[in-house]
Protein backbone atom coordinates (compact mmCIF):
# COMPACT_ATOMS: atom_id res chain seq x y z
CA UNK A 1 0.00 0.00 0.00
CA UNK A 2 0.74 3.91 -0.53
CA UNK A 3 -1.11 6.18 1.87
CA UNK A 4 -1.75 10.16 0.01
CA UNK A 5 -2.15 12.91 3.00
CA UNK A 6 -4.26 16.09 1.28
CA UNK A 7 -3.48 18.59 4.08
CA UNK A 8 -6.72 20.93 3.32
CA UNK A 9 -7.62 24.13 4.53
CA UNK A 10 -10.42 22.51 6.63
CA UNK A 11 -9.42 18.88 7.48
CA UNK A 12 -6.42 16.75 6.42
CA UNK A 13 -7.88 13.63 4.65
CA UNK A 14 -5.79 10.46 4.16
CA UNK A 15 -6.14 7.65 1.60
CA UNK A 16 -4.90 4.43 1.68
CA UNK A 17 -4.47 3.11 -1.66
CA UNK A 18 -3.43 -0.60 -3.31
CA UNK A 19 -1.36 -1.16 -6.32
CA UNK A 20 -4.82 -1.52 -8.60
CA UNK A 21 -5.53 2.57 -7.99
CA UNK A 22 -8.27 0.95 -5.75
CA UNK A 23 -8.77 3.16 -2.32
CA UNK A 24 -9.03 0.73 0.57
CA UNK A 25 -9.75 3.62 3.41
CA UNK A 26 -10.08 6.88 4.00
CA UNK A 27 -10.11 8.84 7.36
CA UNK A 28 -10.39 12.61 8.09
CA UNK A 29 -9.52 15.23 10.84
CA UNK A 30 -11.09 18.93 10.55
CA UNK A 31 -9.29 21.48 12.34
CA UNK A 32 -9.97 24.90 13.18
CA UNK A 33 -9.05 28.41 11.40
CA UNK A 34 -8.49 31.14 13.30
CA UNK A 35 -9.82 34.70 11.51
CA UNK A 36 -9.10 37.32 14.60
CA UNK A 37 -9.50 40.07 12.18
CA UNK A 38 -10.94 41.25 9.04
CA UNK A 39 -9.24 39.47 5.78
CA UNK A 40 -7.26 37.21 8.28
CA UNK A 41 -7.09 33.78 8.54
CA UNK A 42 -4.84 31.72 10.32
CA UNK A 43 -3.90 27.96 11.05
CA UNK A 44 -2.21 26.42 14.13
CA UNK A 45 0.24 24.01 12.75
CA UNK A 46 0.38 22.05 15.41
CA UNK A 47 -3.36 21.09 14.95
CA UNK A 48 -1.98 19.83 11.04
CA UNK A 49 0.43 17.27 13.13
CA UNK A 50 -2.19 16.22 15.85
CA UNK A 51 -4.76 15.88 12.81
CA UNK A 52 -2.60 13.79 10.60
CA UNK A 53 -1.40 11.42 13.20
CA UNK A 54 -5.00 10.75 14.14
CA UNK A 55 -6.14 10.07 10.84
CA UNK A 56 -3.45 7.95 9.86
CA UNK A 57 -4.24 5.82 13.26
CA UNK A 58 -7.66 5.45 12.28
CA UNK A 59 -6.76 4.57 8.65
CA UNK A 60 -4.46 1.81 9.43
CA UNK A 61 -7.22 0.82 11.76
CA UNK A 62 -10.05 0.83 9.69
CA UNK A 63 -8.51 -1.26 6.89
CA UNK A 64 -7.38 -3.71 9.64
CA UNK A 65 -3.69 -4.19 8.03
CA UNK A 66 -0.19 -4.84 9.02
CA UNK A 67 1.13 -1.42 8.97
CA UNK A 68 4.15 -2.52 7.81
CA UNK A 69 2.66 -3.42 4.29
CA UNK A 70 2.53 0.68 4.33
CA UNK A 71 5.48 1.27 1.50
CA UNK A 72 5.38 4.87 1.07
CA UNK A 73 3.58 8.05 1.86
CA UNK A 74 3.49 11.39 0.22
CA UNK A 75 1.74 14.72 0.77
CA UNK A 76 -0.52 17.37 -0.93
CA UNK A 77 -1.05 20.78 0.76
CA UNK A 78 -2.82 23.73 0.66
CA UNK A 79 -0.65 26.14 -0.77
CA UNK A 80 1.02 29.47 0.22
CA UNK A 81 0.46 29.06 3.64
CA UNK A 82 3.34 31.07 5.87
CA UNK A 83 5.37 28.50 8.37
CA UNK A 84 8.17 30.84 10.24
CA UNK A 85 10.80 28.53 12.28
CA UNK A 86 13.04 29.17 15.36
CA UNK A 87 16.33 27.84 15.09
CA UNK A 88 15.03 24.74 16.58
CA UNK A 89 12.13 24.29 13.94
CA UNK A 90 9.30 25.83 16.26
CA UNK A 91 6.74 28.03 14.87
CA UNK A 92 6.99 31.85 16.18
CA UNK A 93 3.55 32.42 15.64
CA UNK A 94 0.44 30.48 13.66
CA UNK A 95 0.04 29.61 9.91
CA UNK A 96 -1.01 32.38 7.91
CA UNK A 97 -2.84 30.68 5.32
CA UNK A 98 -3.74 31.35 1.34
CA UNK A 99 -7.00 32.88 2.20
CA UNK A 100 -5.72 35.54 3.63
CA UNK A 101 -5.68 39.13 2.68
CA UNK A 102 -4.34 41.69 5.51
CA UNK A 103 -0.94 41.97 2.20
CA UNK A 104 -2.49 44.12 -0.12
CA UNK A 105 0.36 46.80 1.03
CA UNK A 106 3.34 44.51 0.40
CA UNK A 107 1.70 43.37 -3.03
CA UNK A 108 2.39 47.12 -3.81
CA UNK A 109 5.75 46.93 -2.51
CA UNK A 110 6.34 43.75 -4.70
CA UNK A 111 5.35 45.30 -7.42
CA UNK A 112 7.44 49.16 -6.84
CA UNK A 113 10.57 46.81 -5.54
CA UNK A 114 11.01 44.18 -8.52
CA UNK A 115 9.53 45.81 -11.54
CA UNK A 116 10.06 43.50 -14.77
CA UNK A 117 11.37 40.91 -12.78
CA UNK A 118 8.14 40.07 -10.78
CA UNK A 119 6.52 38.09 -13.69
CA UNK A 120 9.99 37.58 -16.20
CA UNK A 121 11.24 35.56 -12.63
CA UNK A 122 8.54 34.85 -10.72
CA UNK A 123 5.72 34.57 -13.06
CA UNK A 124 3.42 35.22 -11.25
CA UNK A 125 1.42 38.58 -10.23
CA UNK A 126 2.10 39.72 -6.63
CA UNK A 127 -1.36 38.58 -4.94
CA UNK A 128 -2.27 38.63 -0.99
CA UNK A 129 -2.28 35.02 -0.69
CA UNK A 130 0.62 34.24 -1.94
CA UNK A 131 3.93 33.84 0.75
CA UNK A 132 6.41 36.79 -0.23
CA UNK A 133 3.82 39.39 0.98
CA UNK A 134 3.33 37.28 4.47
CA UNK A 135 6.73 37.10 5.30
CA UNK A 136 6.97 41.23 4.67
CA UNK A 137 3.92 41.93 6.23
CA UNK A 138 5.15 39.78 9.67
CA UNK A 139 8.87 41.78 9.24
CA UNK A 140 7.15 44.96 9.29
CA UNK A 141 4.20 44.55 11.59
CA UNK A 142 5.57 42.09 14.29
CA UNK A 143 9.37 42.84 13.87
CA UNK A 144 10.13 41.11 17.50
CA UNK A 145 8.21 38.08 15.95
CA UNK A 146 10.34 37.80 12.65
CA UNK A 147 13.48 38.79 14.44
CA UNK A 148 13.18 35.09 16.27
CA UNK A 149 12.57 33.34 12.70
CA UNK A 150 15.30 31.75 10.49
CA UNK A 151 13.64 30.22 8.14
CA UNK A 152 10.09 29.21 6.39
CA UNK A 153 8.17 26.30 5.05
CA UNK A 154 4.64 25.64 3.64
CA UNK A 155 2.18 23.53 5.32
CA UNK A 156 2.44 20.45 3.88
CA UNK A 157 6.74 20.66 4.45
CA UNK A 158 6.17 21.71 7.59
CA UNK A 159 4.11 18.40 8.47
CA UNK A 160 7.00 16.08 6.23
CA UNK A 161 9.85 18.12 8.80
CA UNK A 162 7.72 16.77 11.63
CA UNK A 163 7.26 13.33 10.38
CA UNK A 164 11.26 13.14 9.24
CA UNK A 165 13.20 15.70 10.80
CA UNK A 166 14.29 16.68 7.32
CA UNK A 167 13.71 20.18 5.17
CA UNK A 168 12.53 20.43 2.46
CA UNK A 169 10.27 22.60 0.43
CA UNK A 170 9.07 20.80 -3.10
CA UNK A 171 9.43 23.24 -6.46
CA UNK A 172 5.42 22.99 -7.11
CA UNK A 173 4.61 24.39 -3.87
CA UNK A 174 7.85 26.59 -3.60
CA UNK A 175 6.43 27.95 -7.39
CA UNK A 176 3.87 30.23 -4.80
CA UNK A 177 6.24 31.71 -2.77
CA UNK A 178 7.13 34.48 -5.00
CA UNK A 179 10.82 33.94 -4.27
CA UNK A 180 11.09 30.96 -6.86
CA UNK A 181 12.74 31.79 -10.22
CA UNK A 182 9.96 28.98 -11.66
CA UNK A 183 11.72 28.46 -14.68
CA UNK A 184 15.04 27.77 -13.99
CA UNK A 185 13.81 25.72 -9.84
CA UNK A 186 16.00 27.87 -7.89
CA UNK A 187 15.28 30.60 -5.12
CA UNK A 188 15.70 33.26 -7.06
CA UNK A 189 18.78 35.82 -5.42
CA UNK A 190 16.95 39.08 -6.99
CA UNK A 191 13.78 38.78 -5.03
CA UNK A 192 15.69 37.31 -2.14
CA UNK A 193 18.29 40.34 -2.06
CA UNK A 194 15.51 42.86 -2.79
CA UNK A 195 13.65 42.08 0.12
CA UNK A 196 17.06 41.27 2.48
CA UNK A 197 15.87 37.68 2.95
CA UNK A 198 18.81 35.15 3.71
CA UNK A 199 19.15 32.17 1.67
CA UNK A 200 19.36 29.91 4.79
CA UNK A 201 15.52 31.07 5.28
CA UNK A 202 14.59 28.76 2.34
CA UNK A 203 14.70 24.86 2.49
CA UNK A 204 16.89 22.89 -0.07
CA UNK A 205 14.11 22.62 -2.92
CA UNK A 206 13.32 19.28 -4.40
CA UNK A 207 11.21 17.95 -6.81
CA UNK A 208 7.47 16.47 -5.95
CA UNK A 209 8.37 13.15 -6.19
CA UNK A 210 11.44 12.73 -4.33
CA UNK A 211 12.67 10.21 -1.96
CA UNK A 212 13.15 12.22 1.39
CA UNK A 213 13.87 9.56 3.90
CA UNK A 214 11.59 7.66 6.19
CA UNK A 215 9.38 8.12 8.82
CA UNK A 216 11.30 8.90 12.45
CA UNK A 217 10.46 6.73 15.37
CA UNK A 218 8.73 9.34 17.20
CA UNK A 219 6.37 10.29 13.57
CA UNK A 220 5.98 5.68 13.23
CA UNK A 221 4.64 5.91 17.12
CA UNK A 222 2.47 8.75 16.93
CA UNK A 223 0.40 7.43 13.64
CA UNK A 224 0.94 3.88 13.67
CA UNK A 225 3.15 3.25 11.25
CA UNK A 226 6.68 1.96 10.97
CA UNK A 227 10.01 3.47 10.10
CA UNK A 228 10.11 1.62 6.63
CA UNK A 229 7.60 3.27 5.31
CA UNK A 230 9.29 5.85 2.28
CA UNK A 231 8.65 9.54 2.53
CA UNK A 232 7.97 11.27 -0.59
CA UNK A 233 8.01 15.07 -0.84
CA UNK A 234 4.55 15.78 -2.07
CA UNK A 235 3.62 18.68 -3.90
CA UNK A 236 1.02 21.69 -4.11
CA UNK A 237 -2.73 20.92 -4.02
CA UNK A 238 -3.43 21.96 -6.99
CA UNK A 239 -0.53 20.03 -8.49
CA UNK A 240 -1.87 16.73 -6.98
CA UNK A 241 -5.42 17.84 -7.74
CA UNK A 242 -3.84 17.65 -11.69
CA UNK A 243 -2.04 14.23 -11.05
CA UNK A 244 -4.76 12.43 -9.62
CA UNK A 245 -6.57 13.57 -12.55
CA UNK A 246 -4.48 12.22 -15.36
CA UNK A 247 -3.43 15.87 -16.58
CA UNK A 248 0.03 14.97 -17.19
CA UNK A 249 0.15 15.70 -20.43
CA UNK A 250 -0.62 18.64 -23.28
CA UNK A 251 -4.23 19.02 -24.27
CA UNK A 252 -5.71 18.31 -20.97
CA UNK A 253 -7.13 20.95 -18.56
CA UNK A 254 -8.62 20.56 -15.12
CA UNK A 255 -11.72 22.49 -13.78
CA UNK A 256 -12.05 22.13 -9.86
CA UNK A 257 -14.68 23.48 -7.87
CA UNK A 258 -13.59 23.01 -3.99
CA UNK A 259 -14.27 26.17 -1.95
CA UNK A 260 -12.19 27.85 -4.17
CA UNK A 261 -12.58 26.56 -7.86
CA UNK A 262 -9.27 26.61 -10.34
CA UNK A 263 -8.96 25.91 -14.02
CA UNK A 264 -5.41 24.47 -14.51
CA UNK A 265 -3.92 23.40 -18.47
CA UNK A 266 -0.52 21.53 -18.14
CA UNK A 267 2.22 23.05 -19.89
CA UNK A 268 4.88 21.27 -21.62
CA UNK A 269 7.24 23.74 -20.69
CA UNK A 270 7.92 27.67 -19.47
CA UNK A 271 7.68 29.26 -22.47
CA UNK A 272 4.02 30.27 -22.62
CA UNK A 273 3.41 33.56 -21.63
CA UNK A 274 0.05 34.26 -20.07
CA UNK A 275 1.27 38.43 -19.40
CA UNK A 276 0.55 37.66 -15.66
CA UNK A 277 -2.86 37.37 -15.93
CA UNK A 278 -2.86 33.76 -14.43
CA UNK A 279 -0.44 31.65 -12.37
CA UNK A 280 2.06 29.82 -13.88
CA UNK A 281 3.64 26.98 -11.15
CA UNK A 282 5.94 24.25 -12.01
CA UNK A 283 4.54 20.69 -12.02
CA UNK A 284 4.29 17.92 -9.38
CA UNK A 285 5.40 15.90 -12.59
CA UNK A 286 9.16 16.61 -13.63
CA UNK A 287 10.00 19.81 -15.87
CA UNK A 288 6.53 20.16 -16.70
CA UNK A 289 4.30 23.57 -15.60
CA UNK A 290 0.62 24.46 -14.88
CA UNK A 291 -1.02 28.01 -16.04
CA UNK A 292 -3.93 28.42 -13.38
CA UNK A 293 -7.19 30.70 -12.98
CA UNK A 294 -8.61 30.70 -9.89
CA UNK A 295 -12.00 31.80 -8.72
CA UNK A 296 -12.11 32.42 -4.84
CA UNK A 297 -15.03 32.09 -4.07
CA UNK A 298 -16.41 29.00 -5.98
CA UNK A 299 -17.98 25.78 -4.09
CA UNK A 300 -18.12 28.89 -1.24
CA UNK A 301 -20.64 31.06 -2.82
CA UNK A 302 -22.99 27.69 -3.16
CA UNK A 303 -22.17 26.98 0.33
CA UNK A 304 -22.96 30.83 1.61
CA UNK A 305 -26.13 30.63 -0.70
CA UNK A 306 -27.28 27.45 1.50
CA UNK A 307 -26.51 28.64 4.79
CA UNK A 308 -28.02 31.99 4.16
CA UNK A 309 -31.03 30.97 2.72
CA UNK A 310 -31.87 26.77 2.83
CA UNK A 311 -30.28 26.55 6.05
CA UNK A 312 -30.02 22.61 7.41
CA UNK A 313 -31.15 21.69 3.66
CA UNK A 314 -28.90 19.43 1.83
CA UNK A 315 -27.44 20.12 -1.43
CA UNK A 316 -29.72 18.03 -3.52
CA UNK A 317 -32.81 19.15 -1.42
CA UNK A 318 -31.74 22.98 -2.13
CA UNK A 319 -31.13 22.39 -6.01
CA UNK A 320 -34.50 20.34 -6.42
CA UNK A 321 -36.12 22.28 -9.52
CA UNK A 322 -32.66 24.05 -10.70
CA UNK A 323 -32.44 22.04 -13.60
CA UNK A 324 -36.16 23.00 -14.61
CA UNK A 325 -35.05 26.83 -14.95
CA UNK A 326 -34.03 27.79 -18.38
CA UNK A 327 -30.10 28.32 -19.12
CA UNK A 328 -29.54 32.06 -18.31
CA UNK A 329 -31.88 31.97 -14.45
CA UNK A 330 -34.72 33.92 -16.21
CA UNK A 331 -32.10 36.82 -16.65
CA UNK A 332 -31.28 36.54 -13.17
CA UNK A 333 -26.86 37.12 -12.86
CA UNK A 334 -24.53 36.02 -10.10
CA UNK A 335 -21.04 37.47 -9.63
CA UNK A 336 -18.66 35.32 -7.16
CA UNK A 337 -16.41 37.37 -5.60
CA UNK A 338 -17.95 37.48 -2.31
CA UNK A 339 -14.70 37.43 -0.69
CA UNK A 340 -12.41 39.14 -3.38
CA UNK A 341 -11.04 37.72 -6.39
CA UNK A 342 -7.70 36.76 -8.36
CA UNK A 343 -8.52 36.06 -11.49
CA UNK A 344 -8.87 38.03 -13.88
CA UNK A 345 -9.88 40.54 -11.69
CA UNK A 346 -7.22 40.28 -9.09
CA UNK A 347 -8.91 42.55 -6.20
CA UNK A 348 -9.26 41.40 -2.51
CA UNK A 349 -11.55 44.43 -2.34
CA UNK A 350 -14.30 43.36 -5.11
CA UNK A 351 -17.59 42.05 -4.09
CA UNK A 352 -20.35 40.28 -5.83
CA UNK A 353 -23.45 40.78 -6.86
CA UNK A 354 -27.24 39.20 -8.12
CA UNK A 355 -28.66 41.75 -10.79
CA UNK A 356 -32.05 41.85 -13.02
CA UNK A 357 -33.86 40.20 -10.00
CA UNK A 358 -37.12 40.02 -11.01
CA UNK A 359 -40.76 39.81 -9.50
CA UNK A 360 -41.41 36.27 -10.87
CA UNK A 361 -37.91 34.56 -9.45
CA UNK A 362 -37.85 31.92 -7.09
CA UNK A 363 -35.08 30.76 -4.85
CA UNK A 364 -33.96 28.10 -7.34
CA UNK A 365 -33.53 30.69 -10.30
CA UNK A 366 -31.14 32.54 -7.77
CA UNK A 367 -29.62 28.57 -6.91
CA UNK A 368 -29.48 28.60 -10.53
CA UNK A 369 -27.50 31.69 -10.86
CA UNK A 370 -25.13 30.92 -8.15
CA UNK A 371 -24.39 28.12 -10.03
CA UNK A 372 -24.17 29.80 -13.87
CA UNK A 373 -21.83 32.51 -12.15
CA UNK A 374 -19.57 30.55 -10.53
CA UNK A 375 -18.67 28.72 -13.91
CA UNK A 376 -19.06 31.85 -15.81
CA UNK A 377 -16.05 33.22 -14.21
CA UNK A 378 -13.76 30.11 -14.22
CA UNK A 379 -14.59 30.14 -17.96
CA UNK A 380 -13.07 33.55 -17.50
CA UNK A 381 -9.75 31.65 -16.90
CA UNK A 382 -10.42 29.15 -19.75
CA UNK A 383 -11.18 32.55 -21.92
CA UNK A 384 -7.78 33.75 -21.28
CA UNK A 385 -5.96 30.58 -21.64
CA UNK A 386 -7.99 30.18 -25.56
CA UNK A 387 -7.19 34.16 -26.44
CA UNK A 388 -2.73 32.94 -25.53
CA UNK A 389 -3.44 30.15 -28.11
CA UNK A 390 -4.03 27.41 -25.83
CA UNK A 391 -6.45 24.43 -26.87
CA UNK A 392 -8.90 23.74 -24.44
CA UNK A 393 -11.25 20.93 -25.61
CA UNK A 394 -11.20 18.26 -22.99
CA UNK A 395 -11.33 19.53 -19.35
CA UNK A 396 -11.27 16.89 -16.56
CA UNK A 397 -13.65 18.26 -13.92
CA UNK A 398 -13.45 17.16 -9.75
CA UNK A 399 -14.28 18.76 -6.45
CA UNK A 400 -17.91 19.43 -5.59
CA UNK A 401 -18.88 20.66 -8.71
CA UNK A 402 -18.07 17.09 -10.46
CA UNK A 403 -20.38 15.61 -7.72
CA UNK A 404 -23.68 17.00 -9.48
CA UNK A 405 -24.37 15.77 -13.58
CA UNK A 406 -26.57 19.19 -13.81
CA UNK A 407 -23.32 21.37 -13.31
CA UNK A 408 -21.12 18.91 -14.64
CA UNK A 409 -23.84 19.33 -18.33
CA UNK A 410 -23.42 23.14 -17.49
CA UNK A 411 -20.08 23.43 -17.76
CA UNK A 412 -19.49 22.04 -20.66
CA UNK A 413 -21.99 23.77 -21.92
CA UNK A 414 -20.40 27.10 -20.78
CA UNK A 415 -16.87 26.27 -21.33
CA UNK A 416 -17.57 25.07 -24.79
CA UNK A 417 -15.57 21.72 -24.60
CA UNK A 418 -15.87 17.93 -23.19
CA UNK A 419 -15.96 17.57 -19.78
CA UNK A 420 -14.95 14.11 -18.42
CA UNK A 421 -15.98 12.91 -14.89
CA UNK A 422 -13.86 10.28 -13.13
CA UNK A 423 -15.26 7.11 -11.61
CA UNK A 424 -14.30 7.52 -7.60
CA UNK A 425 -12.47 10.96 -7.93
CA UNK A 426 -10.59 11.35 -4.49
CA UNK A 427 -8.59 14.92 -5.17
CA UNK A 428 -5.33 15.95 -4.60
CA UNK A 429 -4.77 13.19 -1.92
CA UNK A 430 -4.87 10.80 -5.35
CA UNK A 431 -2.37 12.05 -6.63
CA UNK A 432 -0.09 12.27 -3.62
CA UNK A 433 -0.53 9.10 -3.09
CA UNK A 434 0.63 8.22 -6.96
CA UNK A 435 3.95 10.26 -6.26
CA UNK A 436 4.33 8.15 -3.41
CA UNK A 437 3.44 4.42 -5.34
CA UNK A 438 6.27 6.03 -8.31
CA UNK A 439 8.56 6.45 -5.88
CA UNK A 440 7.90 3.22 -4.23
CA UNK A 441 8.88 1.77 -7.96
CA UNK A 442 5.21 0.31 -8.98
CA UNK A 443 5.49 2.29 -12.39
CA UNK A 444 8.31 3.85 -14.24
CA UNK A 445 6.30 7.26 -14.43
CA UNK A 446 3.43 8.85 -13.22
CA UNK A 447 1.83 9.00 -16.46
CA UNK A 448 2.06 5.03 -16.38
CA UNK A 449 0.52 5.49 -13.21
CA UNK A 450 -1.66 7.49 -14.03
CA UNK A 451 -3.15 4.85 -16.42
CA UNK A 452 -4.43 2.37 -13.78
CA UNK A 453 -4.92 4.73 -11.27
CA UNK A 454 -7.80 7.40 -13.53
CA UNK A 455 -10.29 5.87 -14.39
CA UNK A 456 -13.07 8.10 -16.49
CA UNK A 457 -16.55 7.31 -15.80
CA UNK A 458 -18.06 10.04 -18.35
CA UNK A 459 -18.07 12.70 -21.16
CA UNK A 460 -20.34 15.48 -21.02
CA UNK A 461 -20.70 17.24 -24.18
CA UNK A 462 -21.99 20.61 -25.07
CA UNK A 463 -25.23 21.01 -26.27
CA UNK A 464 -25.21 23.51 -29.07
CA UNK A 465 -28.08 25.58 -28.69
CA UNK A 466 -27.82 25.84 -24.69
CA UNK A 467 -23.87 26.71 -25.50
CA UNK A 468 -25.03 29.61 -27.98
CA UNK A 469 -27.50 31.15 -25.18
CA UNK A 470 -24.66 30.84 -22.60
CA UNK A 471 -22.21 32.65 -25.41
CA UNK A 472 -24.53 35.43 -25.45
CA UNK A 473 -24.82 35.33 -21.94
CA UNK A 474 -21.20 35.10 -20.93
CA UNK A 475 -21.09 38.12 -22.46
CA UNK A 476 -23.71 40.03 -20.49
CA UNK A 477 -21.57 38.55 -17.18
CA UNK A 478 -18.05 39.95 -18.59
C1 LIG B 1 -3.88 28.31 -5.15
C2 LIG B 1 -4.58 28.54 -3.87
C3 LIG B 1 -5.58 27.56 -3.40
C4 LIG B 1 -5.02 26.75 -2.29
C5 LIG B 1 -6.15 25.94 -1.70
O1 LIG B 1 -3.14 29.38 -5.60
O2 LIG B 1 -4.36 29.51 -3.19
O3 LIG B 1 -6.03 26.75 -4.42
O4 LIG B 1 -3.95 25.97 -2.75
O5 LIG B 1 -5.74 24.93 -0.93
Amino acid sequence: YVIGVDLGTSAVKTLLVGKDGVVHAEATREYPLYHDKAGWSEQDPEDWVTGTAAALRELIASAKIDPAAVEGISFSGQMHGLVLLDAQNQPVRRAILWNDTRTTEQCREIERTLGDKLLSVTRNPALEGFTLPKILWVKQHEPDVYAQASRFLLPKDYLRLRLTGAFHMDLSDAAGTLMLDVAGKVWSEDVLSAFGIPASFCAPLVEAGASVGSLSADAADATGLTTATQVFAGGADNACGAIGAGILSPGLTLCSIGTSGVVLTYEADASADYEGKVHFFNHGKENAFYAMGVTLAAGYSLSWFRNTFAKGESYDKMLEGVGDIPAGSSGLLFTPYIVGERTPHADAKIRGSFIGIDGSHTRAHFARAVMEGITFSLNESIAMFRAAGKTVDTIVSIGGGAKNPLWLQMQADIFQANVVALENEQGPGLGAAMLAAVGCGWFPTLDACGEVFVKHARIYRPNEETSQRYEQLFDVYR
